[in-house]
């Protein structure tokens, strides 16, 4: 499965920005035809995006995700027959309540395959799943067949503030958030551990501040997130570095690798001093699939 680093939201009606995004570091864009687009701009948007996709049917360097409104409203299933003919990577999913949703997204992805041509399931899924109250009620449906298709989950602290009627996400003594907004940050993780999906660290807002962010990502990593969403372009070189492994670790991971492999049969070994098990084999290896992938 692909990983990426950055995921750098531009907003689907911006020639300006989608031309910027194009030449950002960002692993991969997310062009959006949610929040970013107002109303009276959404079938521009959609155009605009669907030419954007078609005039960049090369993916290896940056992958092309969509945004896509929630599909409780009128506007998601025409977003979706819009951009489809551009064959994105991926959809992301905003304001979910459960894993149904993702499933549904799953049929009609089939359908706009289908009519397009393209590999049946070949469109993956990142759903921001903790935007609604239900959200934080329903991560056990994950675990019940849910479509192979969502590979990725992040989380919000936005919309979840206005769901939950608070008037802000962050504790007035420490400015951390506060803990409605670590539960749903907890749960985002374990979930998509959980299911194999890559858990996504949420956006951070203050884009002028880059050592925050870059301190929030590291944060972010030790806690077993892969990559950052971006809102600013300037964010997606930190983020890159942050989540890529240093040769520092890339070291010590080899070598706990090559120590079980110098010690077959057994489940638990000395390096340095200290005792290694099973836990740290799957943290190595971990690391090396990161390695593959960003180098180190
Ligand atoms: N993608 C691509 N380009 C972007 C960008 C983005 N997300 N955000 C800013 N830029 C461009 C600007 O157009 C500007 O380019 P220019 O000098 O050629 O005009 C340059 O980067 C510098 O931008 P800056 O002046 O620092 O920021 P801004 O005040 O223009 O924009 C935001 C600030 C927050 C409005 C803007 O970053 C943005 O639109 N972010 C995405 C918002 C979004 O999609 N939200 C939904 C998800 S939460
Ligand atoms: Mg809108």
């Amino acid at each position: 499965m692909r990983l990426n680093r950055s995921w750098l939201f531009v907003p689907g009606d911006s020639e300006r920005k989608l031309a910027k995004g194009q030449d950002n570091p960002a692993d991969a864009l997310i062009l959006d035809l949610e929040d970013a687009v107002s109303d009276d701009r959404q079938e521009i948007a959609r155009e605009m995006t669907r030419d954007f996709l078609k005039a960049h049917p090369d993916r290896s360097r940056q992958e092309l995700w969509v945004r896509i409104n929630p599909l409780d409203t009128p506007l998601s299933l025409p977003d979706l027959v819009a951009v489809m003919p551009g064959a994105p990577n991926g959809i992301v999913l905003p304001k979910v309540y459960s894993a149904a949703d993702v499933n549904t997204l799953a049929t009609m992805l089939s359908a706009l395959e289908t009519r397009e041509g393209l590999e049946l399931g070949s469109t993956r899924i990142l759903c921001v799943a903790t935007e609604t109250a239900q959200s934080l009620l329903t991560f056990h449906t994950y675990l019940d067949n849910v479509s192979e298709r969502l590979t990725a989950l992040t989380w919000g602290g936005e919309d979840l503030a206005a769901a939950l009627g608070a008037s802000t996400n962050r504790h007035p003594d420490t400015g951390d958030y506060d803990t409605p907004f670590q539960l749903a940050k907890t749960l985002c993780l374990t979930t998509a551990r959980a299911i194999d999906a890559q858990p996504v660290g949420v956006v951070y807002v203050d884009f002028r501040d880059l050592e925050g962010l870059e301190a929030e990502c590291r944060r972010d990593r030790r806690s077993g997130f892969i990559g950052k969403i971006a809102i600013h372009p300037a964010q997606s070189e930190v983020i890159n570095r942050a989540f890529t492994p240093t040769e520092e670790e890339v070291t010590h991971a080899k070598r706990v690798i090559a120590a079980f492999e110098d010690n077959p049969g057994l489940g638990t070994v000395g390096l340095d001093g200290k005792m290694l098990d099973m836990p740290h084999l799957k943290q190595a290896r971990n690391l090396m699939a990161l390695v593959a992938q960003f180098g180190g």
